[in-house]
């Protein structure tokens, strides 16, 4: 099979095996979110990391994206770090590590206390191969929209007698969102459609990231798919998908998930699109 045959589709397999059939550099965005140490065994699957990493070196087109979402487990007293050791193998790939972006969990996992804060947050790591092609930023309101600030006084400290006025500007309506994102997880309708997976990520979470480095009609492949969020919200957003995933059960899943999402939630698009077009 070659990579046309997995388009629009849902297939069950290895995605380190499957991914080696496909051409070079034919997908323009990957998001996807690993299993890691070992928390969850998902049925005791091997999950080889580098040869994983090196596949989708070899599928992301140049410029293309990947979006990698990971957390460390806490082991012996202490964090892991599989998350930094990951970014860093990445980078050795070739990679570069474009943005280290948070996905905050507006309602997170209440943890027993061990003398430490309660976690509450994921990376969601973002590489590009090469300089990223695309970007459509996500723009929110600024704070401040239309207030006049005052003249800023500044001081040159290295002629310490020199000073200077200068008028700020308006504070415009909207400036691009930072990279702290915060979703509330497994709790919306759409998002519960995948309780039947053990860690799905937010569907909001897909959709961002798919606004954000991709256009209609390019390829987004989710290697490990899951109950099918990434799959779902591509679909939606008119791109075009691939979504691997080893076990069976999770297949099925997203293939239900997918059969649901028939409608385009054009409010979404619209929105963002007029975002775009104030940042410009
Ligand atoms: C954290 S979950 C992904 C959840 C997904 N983002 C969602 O929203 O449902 C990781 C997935 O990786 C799959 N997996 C583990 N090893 C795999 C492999 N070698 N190839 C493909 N999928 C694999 C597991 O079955 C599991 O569904």
């Amino acid at each position: 099979m070659k990579t046309k045959d997995y388009i629009n589709r849902i297939t069950q397999g290895d995605c380190l095996e499957v991914m080696k059939s496909f051409d070079n550099e034919c997908v323009d965005l990957v998001i996807t979110s690993p299993p890691y140490d070992g928390l969850r065994n998902y049925n005791g699957y091997i999950f080889d990391f580098e040869g994983i990493v090196k596949e989708l070196f070899r599928v992301t087109k140049q410029g293309g994206v990947v979006v990698w979402v990971i957390g460390d487990a806490t082991i012996n007293g202490s964090e892991t770090g599989t998350s930094f050791k990951q970014a860093l193998y990445f980078k050795e790939v070739g990679f570069n590590l474009h943005d280290t972006m948070i996905f905050k969990k507006t309602n997170p996992i209440p943890q027993i206390y061990r003398k430490r804060y309660n976690n509450q947050f994921e990376f969601m790591f973002v590489f590009s191969k090469g300089v990223v092609k695309t970007h459509n930023p996500i723009m929110v309101d600024c704070l401040h929209a239309g207030l006049k600030l005052n003249g800023t006084t500044y001081k040159n400290y290295s002629k310490n007698t020199q000073e200077r006025n200068k008028m700020a500007k308006p504070v415009k309506d909207q400036k691009i969102k930072g990279n702290i994102w915060e979703y509330v997880v497994g709790k919306n309708k759409e998002d519960q459609e995948a309780k039947g997976h053990p860690a799905p990520f937010p569907c909001e979470l897909a959709q961002d990231h798919i606004l954000s480095w991709s256009n209609e009609g390019d390829l987004v492949l989710d290697p490990m798919c899951g109950s099918g969020t990434t799959c779902k919200m591509a679909k939606r957003l008119y791109r075009n998908y691939i979504g691997l995933d080893i076990s069976k059960e999770y297949c099925q899943i997203a293939e239900e998930r997918l059969k649901i999402e028939n409608n385009f939630n054009l409010w979404t698009v619209v929105n963002h699109q007029q975002g775009v077009a104030l940042a410009e």
